[in-house]
Order: C-alpha cells, then sequence, then structure tokens
C-alpha cells in the first residue's frame, strides 16, 4: 500500500511538472486550447462498439441517460435510461415461449434505439412494432430498421413509434410484449391497467417478457397474467384468450 502512494505520489509530482512545463512554454490560454481539443478523445475512450453493431453497422450501442433527451412526457422522471438488451438473451427469451411467432406481433415497450426490434425480425412474427417516448431513440431506432440487412431476418414489417407507452393503444392481435425495465411502478400500473382494458374489449393470447423485472410484483397482482415457468432470465407471464381466471 504505502508502494502504491509512494507510485501516486511520482505520478502526481510528473504530471505537474509536465504542466508547468506547458504552460511556461504555450501560456495559459493555449494550454487550455490543447486540453479541450483532447476532449472528445477522453470522452470516446472505453467505448467499445459491440460486434452487432459491427456487423450490421447499425447504432444500438451504449447508455443515454434520459435527463439528455427532449421528452414530452408527464412520466419522464419514472423513465430508465437507455441501454440495449443483450441479442442472445433476446433471442433465448423469444424461443423459451411456446408460440408459433407467424401468429404473434411483437411489441417492444420502451424500445429505445431498436435492438430487441432488429433481433425479433429474425423470426416470422406477423409484425415488429417498438413504443418509445424519446422522438430522438425513436429517431435512430427507425435508422437502425432502414440499415439492418441480416440473412436470418424473417419478418419485413418493422416500426418504431415515438409514443408514451403510458397511453399507447395495444394492437387488438396474439403479442408477445418485452420489457427491458423501461419505467416505474406508476407507468408499470397505468400499463397493465389499459392491457387490461384492452384484453376485456378484444381477447387474445399475450405473453410478456420482463427482463430485469424490479416490479415483478405488479405483474403477480394482476388478475390476467400467470407468471410461466421458463429457464431464462427475467420474468415471463401470460394470459391465454381462453383463461382460466375469467377477466
Ligand atoms: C432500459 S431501455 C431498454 C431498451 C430496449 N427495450 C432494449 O431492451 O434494448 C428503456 C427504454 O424505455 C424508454 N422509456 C421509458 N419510459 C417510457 C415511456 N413512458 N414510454 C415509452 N418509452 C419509455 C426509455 O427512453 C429507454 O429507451
Amino acid at each position: 500500500m504505502l508502494e502504491n502512494i509512494r507510485k501516486r505520489g511520482t505520478q502526481t509530482r510528473a504530471l505537474t511538472l509536465v504542466v508547468w512545463h506547458r504552460l511556461r512554454q504555450d501560456g495559459v490560454r493555449n494550454l487550455l486550447r490543447r486540453g479541450v481539443e483532447k476532449l472528445p478523445a477522453w470522452r470516446t475512450r472505453g467505448q467499445i462498439r459491440s460486434t452487432f453493431d459491427q456487423e450490421f453497422g447499425t447504432d444500438t450501442d451504449g447508455v443515454v441517460p434520459l435527463w439528455k433527451l427532449q421528452i414530452e412526457s408527464p412520466y419522464r422522471e419514472q423513465g430508465v435510461r437507455y441501454q440495449a438488451s443483450a441479442p442472445d438473451f433476446i433471442r433465448a427469451a423469444i424461443e423459451s415461449l411456446p408460440i408459433r411467432p407467424a401468429e404473434f406481433t411483437y411489441v417492444d415497450i420502451g424500445s429505445g434505439k431498436g435492438r430487441t426490434l432488429l433481433v425479433a425480425s429474425e423470426y416470422p412474427f406477423r409484425r415488429v412494432i417498438g413504443v418509445e417516448f424519446s422522438s430522438e431513440l425513436n429517431a435512430v431506432a427507425t435508422e437502425n430498421i432502414r440499415r439492418y440487412r441480416s440473412p436470418k431476418r424473417q419478418c419485413d414489417d418493422v416500426s418504431s413509434v415515438c409514443a408514451d407507452a403510458a397511453n399507447w393503444e395495444f394492437p387488438a392481435e396474439n403479442t408477445i410484449f418485452f420489457m427491458y425495465n423501461p419505467f416505474g411502478d406508476a407507468v408499470l400500473r397505468r400499463v397493465l391497467g389499459n392491457l387490461r382494458t384492452s384484453l376485456t374489449r378484444h381477447e387474445r393470447d399475450i405473453y410478456i417478457i420482463y427482463s430485469h423485472p424490479m416490479f415483478a410484483h405488479l405483474l403477480d397482482d394482476t388478475d390476467f397474467l400467470q407468471r410461466v415457468d421458463v429457464p431464462v432470465e427475467g420474468a415471463i407471464y401470460w394470459h391465454a384468450s381462453q383463461s382460466p381466471t375469467p377477466l
């Protein structure tokens, strides 16, 4: 430990000497300018492009805090920052479901830059839809959908809509919902309430893949969803049109 402290002291003294030397040589203004020029390099250092983005020329990486974005929603504070799901997890979750994709629509609630939409398009879903309340992230998702070319692609009807999940009207068809912990409990309660109302109007089969299920108890407590025991991380729920529990 003493050795570490001594090393750090030596490094600090060396840095001070370099700065002092440059200061005398270049002056304060030039030294500051050099520092500012180097900033972009410091900011991008350590950011590794995922193999997914490298392979498909897409932009789905990174963590985007919501305070950096213009978002018109009363539920903005409940939103969770953008971060993409791992492709292998998305595939494992979809493949764990006992369904024929051709009979289902896939909807990512809080879809961000749209990575799960691209991966979901590898399956023959009827259509694939992303719902994202940041117009900036939605624009990136739309561009990603345009760019994405994969020999594995089996669904061509892929779109991203800019909408608040709290008010979005669900499609009246069999649906796989994907949620990567997109928002807090107040929004999730609203979404579940809307889904229940929608199901009373149009009975249909629903699965919900809830990744990083922070508020799983809200889904556990509903009278229209059943937790399914599958060997993937997260929580998966099911509502069957011939539900044993009447709505
Ligand atoms: C953790 S990211 C998940 C991104 C994507 N689903 C994935 O798995 O790759 C959560 C996303 O939900 C979005 N979000 C949060 N609250 C929302 C709301 N009320 N309506 C729509 N999107 C929301 C955020 O902007 C963010 O892009």
